[in-house]
């Protein structure tokens, strides 16, 4: 790489560290996951625009929104639009609400006390019971990355319905799986799928998981489920569905599945 090129990555490189700056939060308050915050952010916000049709004035709705990891990026992105994050884990939205709003007021957040074994163990709401707090067609896009990969059927299959209640006709969900399928399930059986992935024990319905005790840690899905569950709620999925390389796929575009349906 030639030197100029070399100090134009540099400037770009400090230029959005400048940006970011307070947003991000110490690796120690990360409870999203490992890998790298801003890089998977960013990733995620190429694939809402590119994919998910996202514009600099739409509404949008995070659902699972954790610690702000792909809000940071689309505070430079949303500027006329309106980000709406929902969580479980209180301090990953006190930390959005003092960190991020502050700066956008464009973007909020809120906590919803809900159960999940992994997430919030003292949660006293039920997933399958929680109205999302927002009007009827009233987002553009919303959007889940690695959430129903931590939910049980019965909850996975109340916030389609209000996914479906809350975006426009026309809007666009983008959403993350663990998909089984042909492909992934000769993957897990010839134990290429890292073990922590696999999700070889049953769990109820078309739910498998890894982690019998906490079977909220993995949650996988069986793909004609969940394609059959968005069609029920009125959404499309797109295909081809865009797979990752949880299980050991050569040829991916991200880590998880991800599915990308239209509200019709
Ligand atoms: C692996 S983290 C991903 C967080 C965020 N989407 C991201 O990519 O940075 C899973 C998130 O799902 C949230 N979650 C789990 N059950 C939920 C529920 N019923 N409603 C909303 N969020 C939930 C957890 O609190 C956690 O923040």
């Amino acid at each position: 790489m030639g030197l100029k090129k070399l100090w134009y990555r540099g400037k770009i490189a400090i230029e959005s560290l400048k940006g970011n700056r307070g947003m991000i939060p110490p690796r120690s308050m990360v409870f999203v996951g490992d890998g790298d915050f801003e890089a998977i952010g960013n990733e995620f916000k190429a694939y809402l625009i590119d994919l998910a049709g996202l514009r600099p004035d739409s509404h949008v709705l995070d659902i699972g929104c954790g610690i702000g990891r792909m809000a940071v990026p689309l505070t430079s992105y949303l500027t006329r639009g309106q980000y709406r994050g929902i969580d479980i884990v209180e301090k990953g939205i006190l930390w959005c609400e003092r960190r991020i709003t502050p700066r956008f007021p464009n973007f909020r957040f809120v906590h919803s006390n809900i159960y999940n074994k992994l997430y919030n163990r003292r949660g006293t709401v039920k997933a399958s019971e929680y109205a999302f707090p927002f009007p009827d067609h009233h987002f553009d896009v919303a959007f889940l990355t690695s959430v129903f990969t931590h939910m049980l059927p019965a909850d996975v299959e109340h916030y389609t319905a209000e996914i479906a209640r809350v975006l426009k006709p026309g809007g666009r969900c983008l959403v993350t799986f663990l998909l089984r399928n042909e492909e992934s399930l000769k993957l897990i059986e010839s134990g290429v799928t890292p073990a922590r992935l696999a999700a070889t024990h049953h769990v109820e319905g078309p739910a498998w998981t890894s982690d019998p005790q906490i079977p909220e840690a993995v949650t996988a899905y069986e793909q004609g489920h969940v394609l059959d569950l968005l069609a029920r709620h009125g959404m499309t999925a797109r295909m081809p569905i865009h797979y990752g390389s949880w299980c050991g796929r050569k040829q991916f575009l991200s880590f998880q599945d991800i599915v990308i349906a239209d509200k019709r």
